[in-house]
């Protein structure tokens, strides 16, 4: 079987994207969910938008916009999995379990909540002013929904990076707690696209909302066309010679354009092309690779039953994949069902003996010897020697044949012993708690199996 890569990221839907979120996250992520090794997880991160904006409006509009604009941008839902964050109550269950072993001391060092709070401080604030829980426990959701699907690849922002090591962090804490050398989480890494642009707004400063200064994306050819005049150029009249590597309506060009148009606009502009037709052209390439997607988008915005049944469809499937996980992970931290609890004891028990298991080997000097090695490999038991395979052979069997097992603790190891003899040394455990664990395991190990 062969793992496909799984990548995973949400949307927090707060806003209406812009072309700069299109080139810098939306395009790539959806060319990446094309490939056919990766298995990709997409969402929107509704509940984390909760914790920025308490206008309801603006949050349901939102998520239908964002929606919108990854589907008619060509994400094919047939692929990848792409849901609503608030569809899935595991992830919700999952925060809870891994708050409980998250360090406060970890989250007190969150860029975003110290940003907040050194904001307080300067203006002689409380520290924690305004500051919610949800601020304080983001990256503990954020740690959910990674790990809930354990994704292999989180592709983000810089700004995101720190929260991708503490969902490593908190499922590091996890897997250590409850694991029982089981990775129940997979390690997940930030994935920063080097390559990919970040476009430059109408100003020149990187394009973001919170500049204003943002190219829009689908609303209509009219608010792009009226973005696209507002770029700020530098006066150079028409036949003037003009720079383009100094220009960021060349470069929001060159995000667009094949290597033929950006070298034609680049030579044009050398030759004195006046910003205005320059400008038109940049409109005339963004409408001609984003039109039909424009009608897609309104489209879908007009059927939003549409979305609520695609959406729905993905939340299943995350769910065929989180419910069960969640429940194993439910077990694992105690919360278990009442009734099974004994047949469930001995199926543990039946496993433990099939999966330990004897090796015996040959000393230089002729012996024979055995070992008792536990399912994961670990050694409980190594023999004294015996004169050769036979006798090593009867012994093993002996102690397999259900006779009370004479087991002697020493310091921090123990001795197993038979007809007044002793026939094997545990190795030296860490302490006297690891020393009856392992007994216990020998005894289970040894313990036949009745059906
Ligand atoms: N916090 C992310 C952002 O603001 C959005 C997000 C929420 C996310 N959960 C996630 C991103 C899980 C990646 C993986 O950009």
């Amino acid at each position: 079987m062969t793992t496909r890569t799984r990548i995973l990221t949400g949307i927090t839907t707060t806003g209406t994207p812009h072309l700069g979120n299109y080139a810098g996250a939306i395009r790539p992520a959806i060319l990446a969910s094309q490939d056919a090794n990766a298995d990709s997880f997409y969402f929107l991160a509704d509940y984390h938008a909760l914790i920025k904006c308490d206008d309801p409006q603006r949050i349901q509009r939102s998520r239908m916009e964002i929606a919108a604009t990854w589907l008619a941008g060509g994400l094919d839902v047939n692929r990848v999995t792409f849901y609503r964050q608030s569809d899935i109550p595991e992830i919700p269950e999952l925060t809870w379990l891994l708050t409980c072993v998250a360090a406060k001391g970890l989250l007190n060092r969150a860029h975003a909540y110290k940003a907040s709070v050194d904001k307080n401080l300067e203006n002689g604030e409380d520290p924690d002013a305004g500051i919610s829980m949800g601020l304080y426990s983001y990256p503990v959701l954020m740690a959910a929904d990674i790990l809930m699907f354990n994704a292999h690849k989180v592709p983000v922002g810089r700004d995101q990076i720190q929260h991708v090591e503490m969902a490593r962090d908190i499922g590091q804490r996890f897997n250590h707690l409850f694991g029982k050398g089981k990775e129940f989480f997979t390690m997940p890494e930030a994935l920063i696209e080097e390559s990919v642009a970040t476009l430059p707004g109408l100003d020149g400063r990187k394009m973001s909302k919170s500049y204003d200064n943002t190219i829009p994306l689908f609303t209509s050819a009219k608010d792009m066309k009226d973005a696209i005049s507002r770029i700020v150029t530098d006066s150079r009249a028409p036949g003037e010679a003009k720079d383009p590597d100094n220009s960021h309506l060349f470069t929001l060009y060159q995000a667009f354009a094949t290597p033929e148009q950006e070298q034609q606009l680049r030579s044009e502009l050398l030759d004195g092309l006046g910003w205005g037709e320059a400008k038109n052209r940049l409109f005339q390439l963004l409408d001609g690779q984003l039109g039909e997607a424009r009608e897609r988008y309104h489209q879908l915005m007009a059927r939003p039953s549409d979305m609520e049944d695609l959406l729905l469809v993905g939340a299943k499937k995350a769910r065929a994949v989180a419910g069960p996980f969640l429940q194993e992970l439910r077990e694992a931290v105690g919360l278990r069902s009442f009734v099974n609890q004994a047949s469930e004891a001995a199926s543990t028990k039946k496993k433990a003996v099939k999966a330990a298991r004897f090796v015996s080997f040959r000393e230089d000097d002729g012996s024979f010897r055995f070992r008792l090695l536990a399912a994961d490999g670990e050694q409980l038991l190594l023999s004294r020697n015996f004169a050769d395979g036979k006798a090593a052979g009867a012994v093993t069997k002996q102690l397999q044949s259900g006779q009370a097992l004479d087991v002697r603790s020493e310091a921090l190891g123990f001795t197993v012993w038979l007809d007044g003899a002793c026939i094997a040394d545990s190795p030296a455990f860490a302490d006297s708690a690891a020393r009856d664990a392992a007994i216990e395991a020998v005894r289970i190990a040894l313990t036949p199996i009745e059906d």
